[in-house]
Parts: structure tokens; C-alpha cells; sequence
């Protein structure tokens, strides 16, 4: 008797289990595209490089210019190029806005419609051509954000608690145009405390908490000291940083880095993979944002792949306070 007692409660508590499994079966991934887009965000605010303009590789606009002559949808990046920064800040603050709306749960059909439009828009201007195609992160999360968009966030967010309010407010007689009105406004107001929250601490980001501005020469640099021509002064080299240059024979920006303290050397912006443009060096290493390859600030080795070969190098001498590009030593 007592036997079978158990069982039933043990087969009880299974049962539970898995129903609070199915419930919630979505919030792992809700919280990770959440935090992700709002990370990304943030990560764009605080860049000095993303809307430095065309004289910076890792630039918003060097970045759209190289998609438009690979991209499926190149001929509907006109707008863009034409107003980088608009179009720069639209991006940071929608995926801010998305991944906001994502984490709280406000308006999850919207805010996972936009999550997919953005990740729809980068796969088809940044990672399209990656091959084999599940290299490229954009189209994995253009997918993932499909049951989002599919199933809304109607467990541990505002959605949840309207729509459960909405249900009591239905269950005491409320008419429902009355209930529809109440659950919109409400939501509305929620909205714009979170959007508000969002756009205070984005231009925040974007006005305070950018890193050092970069040094660019040659043609659209935005640098106060501008150079002409493949040198800048050294001091503006710190230990783990860089400066970019133009390589004088094939157009193509070159950092001139300083891994070690008096240890100068150029390293090619272009990546081997693909040809997109990688990131300035930070925390020792070269990201390229195509599809993830990493190289070494130091010697342009590569560190992770799809990338093979490392980057191409330059010499760099020193002339009193000058850093001047030599000719590239390996290709
Ligand atoms: S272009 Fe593919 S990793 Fe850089």
C-alpha cells in the first residue's frame, strides 16, 4: 500500500517537473538574447572606433561600405552610407531596445521581431558569404529568435503579469474594450519607462564612457593631430593600443601597434579569412567581426580561427617622436 502511495506521488512530482520544464522551456534562451543584445549595445555606445567615419576600418561605415559590394542587399545600403551615424545609433539603440523588451518581457513578439529583423540584416550584410554557413553567427540567431517570436514572453514578464491582471479584470465583469484599453496603456507606460531607462543610459554610454578616441591618418581621419601620409606620433601608441595608417601602395589601413613597451610593428586591417576589416588590437588580440577569427597583436599570428593565415605585416621605425610605416615584410 505504502508502496504504491509513493509511486504515485513519485510519478506526481515527475509530471510537475516536466510541466514546469515545458513552461519555461524558453527563458534560458530569452535571458541569453536579452543580455546579448543589450551587451552588444552597449558595446557599440562605448566604442570610439564605431562612428569614427570612413578613416577607421572598424568604423560603422568602413564596415558597411565593404558589405556593399558583397552583399545581396549592397544595392539598399545607399542610406546608410549616406547618414553613417543616424544609421550607427538606430542600430545600437534598437538592439538596446530589443534586448530590454527581450530581458523584461515587454512587448516580446515586438521586441523578438526586431531581434530578428537585426539579425536578418546582419546575415545579409556581414556574414552572407561565410562558408560553411554555420561558421556565421547572424543566421543562427535569426533562428533563435524565432520561438521568442512564435511563443511571445508570457512567464516572468510584464506580458505575464498584463495579461494575468487583464484575466482578473475580465473575471470581475470589466468590458472587455475596457480590459483591451487598460493592458495597452499599462503596457504603454512600461514601455516608455523602459525605453526611457534605455535611451538615458545609451547617450549616457555614448557622450562618457567611450574608450580613448582612435588616431587615424590620411584621407576622412578624425584624429586632432592629423598626419599625412603612413606616420603618427609615436605618442600616440600607447602599450597595447594602436594608430592606423594607410599602406601608400594598396590603399588598405594598417595599425601600427605597440605590444611591448618599445616594441612598434604594422599589422594589415585586413583579415585573411574573408577580407573584412578587424578590430583594433585590445586585451592583446585582433577580432575580426565577420565570423570570429582572432590574431595577435603582437605578431598578427592567427589565434582562432576560420582564418589560416596570420595578418600580413609592415615594418615601423622610429624617427624622434615619429612612427613611420616601412614596407610590408610578409603577405
Ligand atoms: S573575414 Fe571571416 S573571420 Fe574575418
Amino acid at each position: 500500500m505504502a508502496t504504491g502511495t509513493g509511486s504515485a506521488a513519485g510519478g506526481g512530482r515527475t509530471t510537475e517537473w516536466k510541466a514546469l520544464g515545458s513552461r519555461y522551456a524558453l527563458l534560458p534562451l530569452r535571458l541569453f538574447l536579452g543580455v546579448t543584445f543589450v551587451y552588444a549595445a552597449f558595446d557599440k555606445l562605448s566604442d570610439a572606433h564605431y562612428l569614427a567615419g570612413a578613416g577607421d576600418p572598424a568604423s560603422f561605415y568602413a564596415q558597411t561600405k565593404a558589405a556593399e559590394g558583397s552583399s545581396p542587399v549592397g544595392w539598399a545600403l545607399g542610406p546608410a552610407l549616406h547618414a553613417p551615424t543616424f544609421f550607427g545609433l538606430l542600430v545600437a539603440f534598437g538592439e538596446l531596445a530589443v534586448g530590454l523588451g527581450t530581458l523584461f518581457g515587454l512587448w516580446g513578439r515586438v521586441a523578438a521581431l526586431g531581434g530578428a529583423l537585426l539579425s536578418a540584416s546582419l546575415w545579409l550584410t556581414v556574414s552572407f558569404h561565410t562558408t560553411p554557413y554555420y561558421l556565421g553567427n547572424d543566421l543562427a540567431y535569426l533562428l533563435a529568435w524565432t520561438p521568442l517570436l512564435l511563443a511571445g514572453t508570457p512567464y516572468l514578464s510584464v506580458d505575464g503579469y498584463l495579461a494575468a491582471r487583464a484575466a482578473r479584470d475580465r473575471a470581475r465583469g470589466l468590458a472587455e474594450d475596457a480590459v483591451r484599453r487598460r493592458a495597452l496603456l499599462d503596457g504603454g507606460i512600461a514601455a516608455v519607462a523602459l525605453g526611457g531607462a534605455g535611451l538615458l543610459s545609451g547617450s549616457l554610454t555614448a557622450s562618457f564612457g567611450r574608450d580613448e578616441a582612435p588616431v587615424a591618418a590620411g584621407a576622412g581621419a578624425t584624429s586632432p593631430v592629423p598626419q599625412p601620409g603612413p606616420a603618427v606620433p609615436a605618442a600616440q601608441v600607447p602599450v597595447g593600443g594602436s594608430a592606423t595608417v594607410k599602406d601608400p601602395a594598396s590603399g588598405d589601413a594598417v595599425y601600427i601597434v605597440q605590444p611591448a613597451a618599445g616594441k612598434y610593428a604594422g599589422l594589415s586591417s585586413v583579415c585573411t579569412h574573408s577580407g573584412c576589416a578587424v578590430n583594433p588590437p585590445k586585451d592583446g588580440k585582433l577580432y575580426c567581426p565577420c565570423h570570429g577569427s582572432t590574431f595577435d597583436a603582437a605578431t598578427g599570428a592567427v589565434i582562432t580561427g576560420p582564418a589560416v593565415k596570420p595578418l600580413p605585416t609592415y615594418a615601423v621605425t622610429r624617427n624622434g617622436d615619429q612612427l613611420e610605416l616601412g614596407p610590408q615584410q610578409s603577405s
